[in-house]
C-alpha cells in the first residue's frame, strides 16, 4: 500500500500541514512536507486531532478480484460461455409457488414445511433434456418482503405465479414491483386451473394494468396455465423459461475464483454454519478458501438440494456448503479467495470496519442523550 505524506494527511484533514509537522516534531520525527508516513504514525497523529484513519491501502477489491463498487470485474469475451437461467419463483401466499416446484422436480416439499407455509428461499436445480435451469422458492407470506426483494435481485427471470381461482393479489403486485426494480422479465404462470372457480381471463385482465400484457393480446408477455397439483402444462411452463432465457443469452465465466450470493443461511447443531449459496461465476470447490461478510473459512462439504455431496459447482448452480467461522447474511455476497489468510484478512477487515460504524453510532447517541439532560 502506498503511504500518505505529510502535506496530503493535512489536506485530507483540513488542517494546516505546519500543524502536523510541529505535531511529529513534538514526537521526535523531523520530519518535511512530502514525507511518507506509516500507516501507525498517521493514526497517532491523525487521533491528536480527533480523526480517525481508516487503512484504504488495504485492497479488499484487489483480493476479490471485484471493481470498486463490489461488482464482477469484467471478463473476456472469449471466456464466457452460456449458463443456466436462474429463475425465481414468487406470488401471493398459497397461489402455489412451492406446489409448482414440487411438481417440476417431482418431489412434495410442501408436506414438510409448517402449516404449508413457505418460510425461507429454497434453491434447486432442474433439468430438463440436458438443459439446466437453478429455481429458488420464496414466501409468499406478507412478512417476507426482504426475502423477496433478494430472489429477484439474484434472479434473471421471474415466474410470477397468481391462482387462477384467486387473481392479482397484495404480494403479487409486491413482486411484481421486485421485478421490474430488478429489471428482470416476467413469465407468468396461471396456476389452480383445475379448479372449478378458475377464470384464467380475468387474470389476465387484471395484470394488463401493470404492463403484463399476454402475446395473444398483442403483448409480450409469455403467460402458462398450469395446475401444480394435477400437473398440467409443467413441460409447458419448463419450456416458456428456457425460450425466455435463450433471449437473455446468459453467460459467465466459469475459469476462474467463484463468486455469487448468500441465498439463506442457519447454524447447524452438527455441522456449524450452513450457507444456501448460489454460485453466479466461476467455479466453487471443496476446499476453496471464501469470504462472505465477516466470515470466512473453507469449504468443507458442499451438496446439491438432493443431497449429493458435489466436488463443484459451475455459475447458476445452488448449493449448500459448510466451513464458514460463522452464520453469515442472506443476501451477502461470497467469493473465493486466493488463501485462507486473504480469507481471513478481508473478514477481520470487515468486521473492524463494522466495529467502528457501531461506534460512532453510540457515541453519537450517547452525545444525543448527553445534550438532551443539558
Ligand atoms: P407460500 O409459500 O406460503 O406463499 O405458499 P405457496 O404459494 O408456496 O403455495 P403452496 O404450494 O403451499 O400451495 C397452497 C395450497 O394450494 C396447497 O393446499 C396446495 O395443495 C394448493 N394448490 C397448489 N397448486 C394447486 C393447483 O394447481 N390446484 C389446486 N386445486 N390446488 C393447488
Ligand atoms: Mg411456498
Amino acid at each position: 500500500a502506498d503511504a500518505i505524506t505529510v502535506g496530503e494527511l493535512a489536506k485530507r484533514m483540513g488542517v494546516k500541514a505546519n500543524d502536523l509537522i510541529r505535531e511529529l516534531m513534538s514526537m521526535g520525527n523531523m520530519v518535511t512536507i512530502n514525507h511518507p508516513l506509516d500507516f501507525e504514525t498517521a493514526e497517532i497523529l491523525a487521533a491528536e486531532f480527533n480523526y480517525e484513519v481508516e487503512n484504504v491501502g488495504f485492497d479488499e477489491e484487489a483480493i476479490l478480484n471485484v471493481e470498486a463498487d463490489g461488482s464482477q470485474t469484467e471478463d473476456k469475451l472469449e471466456d464466457l460461455v452460456e449458463r443456466p437461467p436462474v429463475v425465481t419463483i414468487m406470488g401471493h401466499v398459497d397461489h402455489g409457488k412451492t406446489s409448482l416446484l414440487d411438481a417440476i422436480r417431482e418431489t412434495n416439499v410442501i408436506a414438510g414445511e409448517a402449516g404449508g407455509i413457505t418460510q425461507h428461499i429454497g434453491a434447486y436445480d432442474v433439468e430438463l433434456d440436458g438443459r439446466k435451469i437453478a429455481f429458488l422458492d420464496t414466501p409468499g407470506h406478507e412478512a417476507f418482503t426482504a426475502m423477496r426483494a433478494r430472489g429477484a435481485k439474484v434472479t434473471d427471470i421471474v415466474v410470477l405465479v397468481v391462482a387462477a381461482d384467486d387473481g392479482v393479489m397484495p404480494q403479487t403486485k409486491e413482486a411484481i414491483n421486485h421485478a421490474k426494480a430488478a429489471g428482470v422479465p416476467i413469465v407468468v404462470a396461471v396456476n389452480k386451473i383445475d379448479k372449478p372457480g378458475a377464470n384464467p381471463d380475468k387474470v389476465k385482465q387484471e395484470l394488463t394494468e401493470f404492463e403484463l400484457v399476454p402475446e395473444e393480446w398483442g403483448g409480450d408477455t409469455i403467460f402458462v396455465e398450469v395446475s401444480a397439483k394435477e400437473k398440467i402444462n409443467i413441460d409447458g411452463l419448463l419450456e416458456m423459461i428456457l425460450l425466455q432465457a435463450e433471449v437473455l443469452e446468459l453467460k459467465a465465466n466459469p475459469n476462474k475464483r467463484a463468486s455469487g450470493a448468500v441465498v439463506e443461511a442457519r447454524l447447524d447443531r452438527g455441522r456449524g454454519p450452513v450457507a444456501t449459496v448460489l454460485v453466479q461465476a466461476g467455479t466453487l470447490r471443496v476446499g476453496d478458501p471464501i469470504v462472505s461478510g465477516i466470515h470466512w473459512g473453507r469449504v468443507r462439504t458442499m451438496i446439491n438440494d438432493r443431497g449429493e455431496q458435489l466436488k463443484e459447482a459451475a455459475p447458476s448452480t445452488p448449493v449448500e456448503i459448510t466451513g464458514l467461522s460463522g452464520v453469515p447474511d442472506a443476501g451477502d455476497t461470497f467469493h473465493a479467495v486466493k488463501d485462507e489468510k486473504s480469507a481471513k484478512e478481508v473478514a477481520q477487515h470487515r468486521a473492524q470496519k463494522l466495529r467502528e460504524a457501531e461506534l460512532a453510532k453510540t457515541s453519537k447517541i450517547s452525545l444525543e442523550q448527553l445534550y438532551a439532560r443539558i
